[in-house]
């Protein structure tokens, strides 16, 4: 597996494998890898020629300074773990490899309402950084196709409204959810939580899951209030909010036949930790 630090040194490589008509799977991260990931890698090396990983911590979409700063980092251990999937190169660029003329960006991308609500909401300017730094990334990367995780369902909403956007020929792959044994959803941010928050975390997928039973015979509202109720009542855990959305759309439905494809996403503080998940009802 080649370490490309440089933007040079990636614009070569990219440019030898489109020479050999190579099919480009990319798989962007910000490190701190875990089985989710892994299972992205695994889809891109097995439909591509060529499987490009980006690990990158990406300064502009955190509109939190602790957040950025709590991060967790393992190069080592990631440079690994990719080398055994398969992957052909990795990309690891420092913020000023990144951002040569700084991280401030005067271009504002279009990326709908969808931007707008939830995570566009209670983290102001994040889906701009995360539009800045995979626009850039797929510019260098050149990929066929880009795979993302369903964990984060509104980011991949928001990126197919940037690729149309912004005309980025490329094919958004989203992969499913992977779930620790308890059905905790695998998040680098697991890290960091305390052993008895760990200990509780798993309930976050128990209520929703649970949730999709009590929906059948239950409004949205009824069911909405019944996930926040019970996941405030485990100690330490704070529902951020919980939004039961048209998939597509992303907005906010109140019956549910008001669309054929509704998912329940959810936000939860855990401690300091801000986990995230989400469930298909239709
Ligand atoms: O999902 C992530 O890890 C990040 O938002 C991404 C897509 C790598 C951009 O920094």
């Amino acid at each position: 597996m080649q370490i490309i630090r440089s933007v040079d040194e990636l614009i070569g490589y990219v440019a030898m494998q489109k020479n050999h008509h190579h099919e480009i799977g990319f798989v962007p991260t910000m490190g701190a890898l875990h089985a989710g990931h892994i299972s992205l890698v695994e889809r891109a090396v097995s439909d591509s020629d060529v499987t490009i990983v980006s690990v990158f911590v990406n300064p502009t979409q955190f509109n939190n300074p602790t957040d950025l700063a709590t991060y967790p980092r393992d190069e080592e251990s990631d440079f690994k773990l990719l080398a055994g999937a398969g992957v052909s190169a990795v990309f690891a660029p420092s913020v000023e490899e990144m951002y040569p003329s700084g991280t401030a960006s005067d271009h504002v991308f279009e990326l709908g309402t969808a931007a707008e609500v939830m995570e566009g909401k209670y983290r102001p300017g994040h889906f701009q950084g995360v539009a800045q730094v995979v626009k850039r990334l797929f510019e260098l990367v050149r990929p066929d196709k880009a795979y993302f995780g369903e964990k984060d369902f509104q980011q991949i909403a928001v990126i197919r409204n940037m690729v149309k956007s912004e005309h980025i020929d490329v094919e958004i792959v989203a992969c499913p959810i992977k779930r620790a044994d308890d059905g905790l959803a695998l998040s680098s941010r697991n890290q960091l939580l305390t052993a008895e928050q760990r200990r509780r975390a798993p309930e976050i997928h128990s209520a929703l899951a649970w949730s999709v039973e009590y929906s059948r015979d239950h409004s949205v509202r009824a069911t909405h209030d019944s996930v926040v109720e019970r996941i405030d009542a485990v100690p330490e855990m704070k529902v951020e909010y919980f939004e039961i959305v048209d998939a597509r759309t992303l907005l906010p439905v109140e019956e549910w036949d008001e669309s054929p494809e509704i998912v329940g996403c959810i936000t939860v503080y855990n401690g300091k930790v801000r986990l995230i998940d989400n469930i298909r009802y239709r």
